[in-house]
């Protein structure tokens, strides 16, 4: 087992709602349009938890009755989906951050290696945001978000929060030792890596999964 699962800045939220949809999610009878559906609304549960205390300013409004003082998101926020399986988190990220920026990174693991291996990015220099949110289904080994975050910093970003759906202890434990001052989000951690990578019992190959190849 990992060292720092009980680390303040890996989160891991408890509720009903989380524990009965992630049971489906991980049932291999699942099919790939219940399994997108389900990691859109394990997304948004998890991402309430990992925005509960963005800052906010005040704001004077008037309702149709009175006056009165509300709070506005102080940051412009950016929503860094991990490339591919990313994406099946990125669309409820945006529902419930509708101001939000999308900044795309890509990775893909090498089966044999497990390293992962840089395609894309559109991130600017310097930075169109103040906070990213990454989104990743995944933390197997950890390398994938870990060589995504460093590239994040790299263009200057200095805030920065990871929000996955299923972490192995070792990929976790990778990550947050990696990169301490980034708070994780995860639906659960399990119990091991297999000998090809895979998270067990974990869900399967989540891109796969998604995007049904
Ligand atoms: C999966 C997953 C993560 C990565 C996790 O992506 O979405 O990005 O593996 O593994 P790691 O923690 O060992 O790096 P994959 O590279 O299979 O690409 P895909 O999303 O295009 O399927
Ligand atoms: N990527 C996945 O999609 N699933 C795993 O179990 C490990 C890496």
């Amino acid at each position: 087992m990992g060292t720092h699962h009980n680390s303040p800045n890996i989160h891991l939220p408890k509720h009903a709602l989380l524990e009965h949809k992630l049971t489906r999610l991980r049932d291999k009878e699942t099919p790939p349009a219940v399994f997108r559906k389900l990691v859109h609304e394990i997304t948004q549960i998890l991402l309430i938890d990992a925005t509960r205390d963005l800052p906010t300013h005040p704001e004077s409004r008037h309702t149709p009755l009175a006056a009165f003082s509300g709070a506005t998101l102080s940051q412009q926020i950016g929503i860094v989906p991990i490339l591919r399986a990313g994406l099946g988190m990125c669309e409820s990220a945006q529902a419930l951050l509708p101001l939000a920026r999308v900044l795309h990174v890509g990775f893909a693991r090498n089966e044999e290696t497990l390293e992962p291996c840089f395609y894309y990015d559109n991130l600017p220099i310097p930075p169109n945001i103040d906070i990213a949110i990454v989104v990743d289904p995944m933390v197997a080994t950890g390398g994938s978000a870990i060589a995504t975050l460093s590239r994040l910093k790299e263009t200057g970003i200095r805030e920065i929060r990871f929000v996955g759906l299923v972490g192995a202890p070792e990929g976790v434990d990778a990550l947050h030792s990696a990169h301490t001052d980034v708070p994780i989000w995860l639906a659960a951690i399990d119990t091991h890596l297999n000998e090809c990578g895979y998270i067990v019992p974990g869900l399967g190959d989540a891109g796969d999964r998604i995007m049904d190849t």
